[in-house]
């Protein structure tokens, strides 16, 4: 409302210092806020001025849409199969992939969990390969102290509803470059501006969700819905969460972010790190009850940081674990990721791949939910477990 009186809403000094308070907390040079993560994804291709046919490797395991705005761009798409510990790139497959044709490899780190980034970065680096981080998940995620999207010379976050910062969509791109970081600034500028139209929607969009989520009307609305579809035979897709085919596609992701996008953004960066701990928490938590059982997405090394956006784990009777889980009351989510080989005919099978996307499942963490209801969904997942068992 002020940002309307004040006539900031589109444009204003907020954008600038959105930039630098995250470019600050990443740890980088520069940032741009961008429309949209693949927007941003979009904008860094053409600062780097690729040549069409150029080859680019993308995690194999990761959001469809990636490589698809890569190929749609022109490039050439090659996968890396992911690994069953972080279900990030797998730097084996990497370095039996790239060649000194690559120009560039995007890691997606996923779910609040950093992929073995270091490494990655280390075989880009020798083929002179550009690194681009996808970030969409990860923000305040760390490995040796240094953030996701400071390692490569391009990071990219979504700030969508369902990500750790939430402007109602936008994005914001890091750079180890200030001068290509300018190349990216002037096309983000050249985006048509937004109006009150679309700031309604979004203002909509935003409260629906927040009602529907709201614990109340979850369990006394959503919940006996989600029982009811469940009770039909085709309801398997419905379950699946995110990706959907017709989501492969620009329409709605472009145009200027706005002033008031990031005024949100700024506050947001000053509440969300408490949260993001208490995530972690209750996370570590969930899983420390149930690790002897079950098998989680994870690191092995001690100086990463997670933000635990998803707590995943892998189970091989996934559908029916989702289903059980939903009868003892506890909702769950699933495929949001993809095994991206599916999208490129004539393209190899990736084993890692495709067990996760058969496999994985999200089990609720947020930082709302208490100690004892955390403990109460650990009981409930075990029982589940009990009656299917895990394979582990
Ligand atoms: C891993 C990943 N990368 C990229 C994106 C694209 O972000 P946006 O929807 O802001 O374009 C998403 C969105 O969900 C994502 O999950």
């Amino acid at each position: 409302m002020t940002s309307l009186v004040q006539g900031t809403l589109w444009n204003g000094d907020e954008t600038r210092q959105f930039e630098e308070a995250f470019a600050d907390f990443i740890g980088v040079p520069d940032a741009v806020a961008i429309p949209s993560g693949r927007a941003g994804l979009q904008f860094i291709f053409e600062a780097l001025g690729l040549q069409p046919d150029s080859d680019v490797i993308c995690s194999a395991f990761a959001y469809p849409v990636v490589p698809h705005l890569a190929r749609s761009l022109g490039f050439s798409v090659r996968f890396a199969d992911c690994e069953m510990e972080t279900l990030g790139m797998d730097p084996e497959a990497l370095a039996a992939t790239i060649t000194d044709r690559t120009q560039v490899v995007i890691a997606t780190h996923l779910y609040g969990i950093p992929c073995r980034i270091r490494e990655i970065a280390e075989i880009a680096e020798a083929h002179g390969a550009a690194l681009i981080e996808d970030c969409a998940h990860c923000y305040g995620a760390s490995v040796g102290g240094r953030k996701a999207g400071a390692f490569g010379r391009f990071g990219y976050f979504s700030f969508e509803t369902s990500k750790p910062i939430n402007t109602m969509g936008g994005g914001m791109v890091t750079t180890q470059d200030p001068e290509l970081a300018e190349r990216i600034r002037e096309v983000a500028r050249k985006e048509p501006a937004k109006n009150l139209a679309w700031l309604r929607k979004r203002l909509l969009k935003t409260t629906f969700e927040t009602i529907v989520t709201n614990p109340l009307v979850f369990n006394l609305g959503v919940y006996p819905a989600l029982r009811f579809l469940q009770s039909r035979e085709d309801s398997d897709e419905r379950f699946a969460s995110g990706y959907q085919p017709d989501e492969i596609t620009m329409q709605g992701r472009m145009g200027r972010y706005t002033n008031y996008q990031a005024s949100v953004g700024l506050n947001q960066m000053q509440i969300i790190l408490p949260q993001l701990e208490r995530r972690v928490a209750n996370a570590e938590r969930l899983i420390g009850q149930l690790k002897d059982s079950v098998k989680f997405q994870s690191h092995d090394v001690a100086d990463v940081r997670s933000n635990y956006m998803l707590v995943t784990a892998l189970f091989p009777q996934m559908q029916a674990m989702a289903r059980r889980l939903l009868e003892l009351g506890v909702d769950t989510k699933h495929h949001y990721m993809r095994d991206c080989s599916a999208l490129l005919e004539d393209c190899l099978s990736f084993p890692g791949a495709a067990q996760a996307e058969r496999e994985i499942l999200h089990l609720p963490a947020y930082p709302e939910i208490s100690d004892a209801k955390i403990d109460w969904i650990a009981e409930r997942v075990q029982q589940a477990v009990d009656e299917i068992g895990t394979g582990k």
